[in-house]
């Protein structure tokens, strides 16, 4: 039988910049659901990237004295080894530059064209080379003479030849679409904006420019190159393989989410299934735009120097801590605040002392008083079969649920509920003090408590994938037990345990 497929994005980010926690943070999500679905049996394509494209890509190389392509390289490999030191999962990396992404660009273009989806005609308008995008006049503000889109970067009058994509022919379709697919967008909230965007009307969309070169030639017509977004969008197929339909990969298209920050969320909400629909390829299944991280308060701008470097918080609280808090935090979708005194707090709290502690106790117990094996589960009392029946066995369903809605935040809290109850459990029973009185309790008691451990490690490991593992070895959990159809095997009683270690160090000062 084959596996189920799941295709899973992230935004390809731009290369004027050093990644910070916003680009960690998209690809973080998009990373842990990809661990999930292989662990539960998914063949998955997780790909990320770099939009190395456009004027401002162009204007960021002039400003360091580089050519585009040389610049480029040297930006992009800041984003493969964040991918890196994140333990990302991606499949590929994918780099707009690249000859396959040419490729796919102009065979996207010659198609739409090809069915009359494209005409050339003029632009006049207000763009932000900031956002790599148009803007009408009634969404900009002015401010000392200057003009600004929304987002705040400010606008200037472009007047140049431009081919248009026929963007308004598709507001009737793309309601429909939004209509018929209710998962389409998420949040539900995101959704609504998108839908009253599209209600109010849609125009015919720019999408060549001839202004500057840092581009894909629009075929037969090299003057223009084409607009960064019409480009930077198609990676999503370049990867899969387009336009080689033969590929292998091709089965995995139509993505199942493309996650993005709501910043972007027009984008691939309203352009991208126009684009693909047009030229008769099948659009994303989901679209899923979260929400915006601030510093302490502040919005995250180079120019107030508050940039968070995700290197940086890994050097100094672990990787699996940061990995942790940043999708434990914040409700995937809301707006989220990034406190220091906050990851500190949930890692010794949550993670030192919670599950950490749960693990260290029952496991050194375990060493010492089982000679390091683990202990048979029989004879179980009522009360552990109703313990486990309630807080451990339900729980790889419970987070399949809520990883298929992407409720990362709540999968982790129905995950560390079952560690508080572990801890409470062994609270009660004391197996300490049953080392004398009744060993056989005590290594029920102990059993009970290493299933716990196992159910909550295997299902953690997408969330912290060095630490569970780690977790997983101290359990004696062998490798091929570790993806969730193997949970309901028990492991066989009197496997040699290691002797354990702490797994998360705690932080002194709380700064
Ligand atoms: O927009 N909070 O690239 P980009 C949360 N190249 N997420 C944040 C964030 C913050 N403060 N700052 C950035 C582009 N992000 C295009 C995308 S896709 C075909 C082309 C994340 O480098 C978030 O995912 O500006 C946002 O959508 C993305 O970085 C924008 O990255
Ligand atoms: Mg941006």
């Amino acid at each position: 039988m084959s596996k189920p497929r799941t295709y899973l994005t992230t935004p390809i980010y731009y290369v004027n910049d050093r990644p910070h926690i916003g680009h960690a943070y998209t690809s973080l999500a998009a990373d842990v659901l990809a661990r999930w679905k292989r662990l539960d049996g998914h063949e998955v394509f997780f790909l990320t990237g770099t939009d190395e494209h456009g004027q401002k890509v162009e204007k960021a190389a002039r400003e360091a004295g580089l050519e585009p392509q040389v610049f480029t390289d040297q930006v992009s490999e800041h984003f493969r080894d964040l991918a890196r030191r994140m333990e990302f999962s991606n499949d590929d990396f994918i780099r707009t530059t690249e000859p396959r992404h040419r490729r796919a660009c102009q065979a996207l273009w010659t198609e739409l064209a090809r069915r009359g989806e494209i005409y050339l005609g003029h632009y006049e308008g207000w763009y932000a080379v900031r956002d790599e995008a148009f803007y009408g006049p009634e969404e900009l503000t002015e401010r000392d003479g200057a003009r600004y889109a929304p987002s705040g970067a400010p606008v200037e009058w472009v007047r140049e030849p431009s081919y248009f994509f026929r963007l308004s022919k598709w507001r009737d379709w793309l309601l429909r679409h939004y209509e018929e697919n209710p998962d389409f967008i998420a949040p539900a909230s995101r959704r609504n904006e998108v839908i009253s965007f599209v209600r109010a009307g849609l125009q015919d969309l720019s999408i060549s420019r001839t202004s500057f070169r840092w581009g894909v030639p629009v075929p037969d017509d090299p003057d223009h190159v084409m607009y960064v977004w019409l480009d930077a969008l198609t990676n999503y197929i370049t990867a899969a393989g387009y336009p080689d339909m033969d590929h292998p990969r091709w089965g995995f298209w139509p993505a199942d989410v493309h996650f993005v920050g709501k910043d972007i969320l027009r984008f691939h909400a309203i352009y991208w299934p126009a684009f693909l629909k047009a030229a008769g390829i099948e659009p994303p299944r989901r679209i899923f735009a979260h929400g915006w991280w601030t510093n302490e308060g502040q919005k995250i701008s180079k120019s107030l120097g508050n940039v968070i470097d995700p290197l940086a918080l890994i050097e100094q609280y672990g990787l699996d801590p940061v990995r942790y808090f940043l999708l434990r935090e914040v409700p995937f979708g809301q707006d989220g605040d990034f406190q220091r005194r906050a990851l500190v707090g949930r890692l010794n709290g949550e993670l030192a002392d919670g599950l950490g502690n749960l693990a260290q106790r029952t496991l050194s117990l375990i060493q010492r008083n089982c000679g390091g094996r683990l202990p048979e589960a029989e004879p179980r009392s009522e009360a552990d079969r109703a313990f486990l029946a309630r807080h451990v066995e339900p729980l790889p369903e419970q987070v399949r649920l809520l990883l298929d809605e992407q409720k990362f935040d709540a999968a982790l809290s129905v995950l560390f509920s079952a560690v508080r109850e572990g801890n409470a459990y062994i609270t009660r029973e004391q197996p300490w003090a049953l080392r004398r009185s009744d060993p056989a309790r005590m290594a029920c008691v102990l059993r009970v408590l290493h299933d716990l451990l196992r159910g909550v490690a295997t299902l953690l490991q997408p969330f912290m994938p060095g630490s569970m593992g780690r977790l997983l070895d101290q359990l004696g959990v062998p490798q091929e037990m570790r993806d969730i159809a193997r949970l309901g095997a028990p492991l066989p009683p009197g496997t040699p345990l290691p002797p354990p270690s702490p797994l998360f160090r705690k932080i002194d000062e709380i700064p």
